[in-house]
């Protein structure tokens, strides 16, 4: 999700108000659940990850093609408080990676549903470039990407990366994504539009991967 759906400048909650505790359910709309990986877990964003997610997502190596982050404390408060508001409203979800040995999340996979019930939607995800390479990212997209077809209901996840993001575009790549085309001119950095290459799983072919059955392309 080159494009992050949280938009700073319009949210003019406090932060404070709205970052109400989270229940764990069944409902996701109600509370997330905690997800284990070999060594994190993903789990619902807590006001006290702004300081990681500040250190974690503003540098230039992981910003560079996704939606500028906030910049400042103030600002991952909030969004951390529109993570938990969105939920409730069933039209997003985020979860934190909090590798262990770690108390606060150092990067985030996100769900954006595209249209009414979540049976389309769109994915992303960034973390702190020390944990790149680490596995963190394939384990953790497919604990989520298993969430979203067995819990949420999804039928078809799409990603975005920029064609200049190898790494964004090779980690796609690697957990069985399939590229559909390229998005010409679709994402605006900086005062430069970008092409981005369009991805997707279709819940049918990740049932058949998850069985050790090749995925069908159509
Ligand atoms: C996207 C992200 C979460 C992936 O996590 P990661 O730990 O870097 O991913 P991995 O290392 O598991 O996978 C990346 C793959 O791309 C490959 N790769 C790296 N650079 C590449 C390039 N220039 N071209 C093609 N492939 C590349 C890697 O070799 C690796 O594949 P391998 O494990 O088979 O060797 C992380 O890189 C990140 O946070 N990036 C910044 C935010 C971002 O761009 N998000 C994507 C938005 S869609």
């Amino acid at each position: 999700m080159e494009k992050m759906p949280y938009q700073p400048d319009l949210d003019r909650t406090t932060a404070s108000a709205a970052s109400a505790t989270v229940a764990t359910t069944t409902d996701w709309r109600a509370g997330l659940p905690v997800m284990a990986g070999s060594n994190f877990t993903l789990r619902e964003l807590r006001a006290a990850d702004a300081a990681s997610l500040l250190a974690m997502l503003t540098t230039e190596e992981v910003s560079r093609f996704i939606s500028p982050p906030p910049t400042t404390l103030d600002g991952f408060e909030r969004f951390i408080a529109w993570t938990h508001r969105e939920r409730l409203t069933g039209n997003y979800i985020c979860f934190g990676i909090v590798p262990e040995g770690m108390e606060h999340a150092v990067g985030l996979f996100q769900l954006r549903s595209l249209e009414p019930g979540f049976a389309s939607c769109e994915w992303g995800f960034a973390m702190g470039s020390s944990f790149w390479g680490t596995g963190v990212f394939a384990e953790g997209a497919r604990l989520v990407v298993n969430f979203a077809v067995d819990v949420v209901g999804a039928q078809r996840l799409e990603a975005r990366a920029a064609v200049a993001n190898g790494r964004g575009n090779g980690a796609l790549r690697k957990i069985g994504a399939v590229q559909e085309g390229v998005l010409r001119r679709s994402f605006l950095r900086d005062g430069q539009y970008h092409d981005q290459v369009l991805w997707s799983i279709l819940a049918e072919d990740w049932r058949l991967q998850r069985m050790g059955v090749a995925a069908i392309v159509h």
